[in-house]
């Protein structure tokens, strides 16, 4: 059988940045001990040993950690961004020089070039794919089904050149894939639905040590922190509108009014739409919250939440920005065919004239934690790339015997992580005694 060539080559800006990101990937290794704990044992077990490992990740700091700690359980790691924004280059840099990691991936970096490095990493033939937001396995399925017209251009004029083997071959070798964040997770969850999954997924997101946490505190805290870098506005006294009361949501709610902002959220869930109320906040429809809003937020998963008719009746100097996976939360077509812009107001944030208002779009609509900060804080990574390694040994593991469907991660697992993060963090907790146990476990004891 002939084999794909595998390419071992990285693209980052400039390797001279690579001591700042080693400096920075140290920093926030300091917060991620349970991670560290994994690798300890990965690099004397090597569960990963000779395997591949293709991953599409936002390259921060965090996810430096990871990769190393893949490294060190024995795989050969290659590396690509979930987002053309969220690269930080010094971290890239970090990784391709002195992890031998095959990243590509350089922030800015234009649509061609990030489906270039989205082949580069298929190109490396993976054993084990880790996604956020479904784009590895998404491309590895439009190549199953043959579906050439649905694959970005650069990888179908690579996929184009290879041979029908070699095609097969790239399916056939996945034993499984890891998916980090909710919308990788609803796409996925679709493919089983259609009957086209070609291997097991593991949705890392539906841990209750990911999601809990990471979309919630983590999400809420570097939210508010991408928006404060990016603008340096005054959140106090302010009006807040965060769409979507899910566990991204909830973080940005909370920490919106910890500010002292005013907060409105919208929903489409009534049952989503009675806790925002009955956690204390307005709730209304978008058309309504339009009007009153000095901040908005999209952390939905879903499109054009914030559509050209509810930018018509926002208030002059009204600000923009999505937290959400991809850039479609916020109507931006529609703002570009009927607004004067974009003129650049300061970094990460574009002026539009629009009915003789002005409109702030922040980070081209894109994840505004990651364009305009630095993601989620190390500690709740930790808890979050845990998981992902340790799915990733998982899948090596017992892979075979997997069904193709999404699976969760085993709940031992998520425990696991949980007492090893409380443990890290010195705190303690009680244990049910034997008589608690029995009670528990009783249905005729007590009145
Ligand atoms: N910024 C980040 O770093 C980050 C981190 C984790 C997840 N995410 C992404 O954020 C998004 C939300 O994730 P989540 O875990 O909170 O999902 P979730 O499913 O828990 O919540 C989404 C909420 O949005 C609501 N919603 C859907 N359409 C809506 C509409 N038109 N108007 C108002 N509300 C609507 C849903 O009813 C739901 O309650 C996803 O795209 C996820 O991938 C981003």
């Amino acid at each position: 059988m002939t084999s794909v060539k595998t390419e071992t080559t990285f693209d980052v800006r400039d390797l001279r940045l690579a001591d700042e990101g080693r400096r920075r990937t140290e920093w926030a290794e300091r917060f991620m001990p349970v991670l560290r704990q994994i690798r300890e044992r990965f690099a004397k077990e090597q569960p990963l040993r000779g395997r591949k490992v293709a991953a599409c990740l936002h390259v921060t700091s965090e996810t430096a950690n990871l990769a190393a700690t893949l490294r060190a359980g024995g795989a050969d790691v290659a590396l690509c961004a979930s987002n053309p924004l969220s690269t930080q280059d010094d971290v890239a840099a970090h990784l391709a020089r002195d992890h031998g990691v095959g990243v590509f991936a350089i922030k800015g970096e234009d649509t061609e070039t990030y489906y270039r490095h989205i082949q580069q990493a298929l190109a490396h033939q993976p054993d084990v794919t880790m996604d956020d937001g479904a784009d590895l396995v998404g491309a590895i399925h439009m190549i199953a089904l043959n579906r050439m017209d649905d694959l970005a251009p650069p990888v179908r004029r690579w996929v184009e050149g290879l041979s029908r083997d070699e095609r097969e071959r790239i399916v056939k070798r996945v034993i499984g894939s890891t998916e980090e964040t909710t919308t990788g997770v609803i796409r996925l969850r679709a493919m089983a639905q259609d009957g086209v999954l070609q291997f097991p997924v593991i949705a890392v997101n539906d841990s209750q040590t990911k999601h809990l946490f990471d979309n919630r505190y983590g999400t809420g805290q570097s939210t508010v922190d991408g928006i404060l870098r990016a603008t340096n506005i005054l959140m106090a006294g302010s009006t807040v509108v965060v769409a979507g009361y899910g566990w991204c949501g909830r973080g940005v709610a909370l920490r919106a009014r910890g500010a002292g902002a005013d907060v409105i959220v919208t929903e489409v869930d009534a049952l989503r739409a009675l806790e925002a109320r009955m956690d204390g906040y307005r709730v209304m429809p978008m058309r309504e919250a339009a009007a009153l809003g000095d901040l908005f937020v999209t952390l939905t998963g879903d499109m054009h939440v914030i559509g050209i008719e509810h930018m018509r009746v926002m208030k002059d100097g009204a600000i923009i920005a999505n937290s959400g996976h991809f850039n479609v939360e916020i109507d931006l077509d529609a703002l570009q065919r009927a607004a004067k812009g974009p003129r650049q107001a300061r970094q990460y944030v574009d002026e539009w004239q629009l009915d003789g208002k002005r409109l702030f779009v922040l980070g081209e609509g894109r994840l505004i934690n990651l364009a305009a900060a630095e993601g989620h804080p190390a500690s709740v990574m930790d808890m979050s790339f845990a998981n992902q390694a340790l799915a990733a040994e998982h899948l090596v593991k017992n892979g075979a015997g997997l069904g193709k469907a999404v699976h969760r991660v085993p709940q031992e697992i998520d425990r696991r992580v949980a007492e090893l993060k409380l443990a890290a963090m010195g705190v303690r907790i009680d244990e049910l005694t034997a008589e608690q146990r029995r009670y528990l476990a009783s249905w005729d004891a007590g009145t």
